[in-house]
């Protein structure tokens, strides 16, 4: 048993100048001064200065790589799983320009499932890569019900039939991304008054079949999703890592 870092640009980046160089999940690096303030929004803006820091999971694909992945596309790293050497950025053939996806992807024996948040025009894209390919298709897309911006998406949960793209009041929010020092949220803001939505998406037609305004709730790390099929509707079950998440009921 042994453990390596993932060599990704921000690692190599701060091991030479013994500093954090990008932007990270709730850190950002300390300016010099104005212009290299000003730089540094230039960079954010382009994507440039968002970090490639590959930690939030590992998912072996149904063709054998291996991939450690974070919130931005750019953090997406093929490993040896063997020798646990950092091999090559995964890059995605497709023309989706984004910079962000979930940080937790759906990966099975015959697909790789992913939500693309929508900054500009707030909504999700939902996509499948299939195996032995670097190409996303989108399936289709979820508009916000609520706003200004989508919700936060860091997981999501995947049963038989469907996907379930959730629409938290935890929102991305420009202003405090743009923040120099990390607000409490860092990124994001809560906006209760936007509401929560859990979306019901067809894996097969790309259809929106149902949403349901939820509760107030942060999903994160889904772990239990499973569709009940009864004869006038389905019932969709969600739980998280935390207990008080219950199950909702969906006619379709
Ligand atoms: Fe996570």
């Amino acid at each position: 048993m042994g453990h390596r870092q993932i060599e990704s640009d921000a690692y190599k980046a701060a091991k030479k100048s013994n500093k954090l160089c990008y932007r990270e999940f709730s850190e950002v690096p300390k300016h010099d001064n104005f212009l290299a303030y000003i730089g540094d929004l230039a960079n954010l803006l382009s994507g440039a200065s968002l970090t490639d820091n590959a930690n939030t999971g590992v998912v072996k694909l149904a063709d054998g790589r291996v991939v450690c992945l974070t919130e931005t596309i750019k953090g997406s790293i093929v490993i040896d799983p063997n020798t646990l050497d950092t091999l090559e950025k995964f890059e995605y053939s497709d023309s989706w320009g984004g910079l962000i996806h979930s940080a937790h992807p759906i990966v099975t024996d015959s697909e790789f499932l992913t939500l693309l948040p929508d900054l500009l025009n707030p909504g999700y894209m939902v996509a499948r890569m299939d195996p032995g390919t670097n190409e996303r298709k989108v399936i289709g897309r979820v508009d916000c019900r609520g706003g200004p911006s989508p919700g936060w998406v860091h997981s999501f949960p995947v049963t038989e039939h469907y996907v379930i793209v959730p629409e938290m009041p935890l929102r991305y929010c420009a202003k405090n991304l743009l923040k120099a020092e990390p607000t409490p949220l860092y990124k994001f803001k809560w906006c209760p008054e936007s509401k929560g939505f859990m979306h019901v998406m067809c894996k097969a037609s790309g259809k929106i079949v149902s949403y349901l305004l939820w509760q107030l709730f942060i999903l994160e790390n889904s772990v239990i999703s499973y569709e009940k099929i009864c004869r006038k509707c389905v019932e969709i079950h969600v739980s998280d890592a935390f207990p008080t998440k219950k199950g909702f009921v969906g006619n379709m």
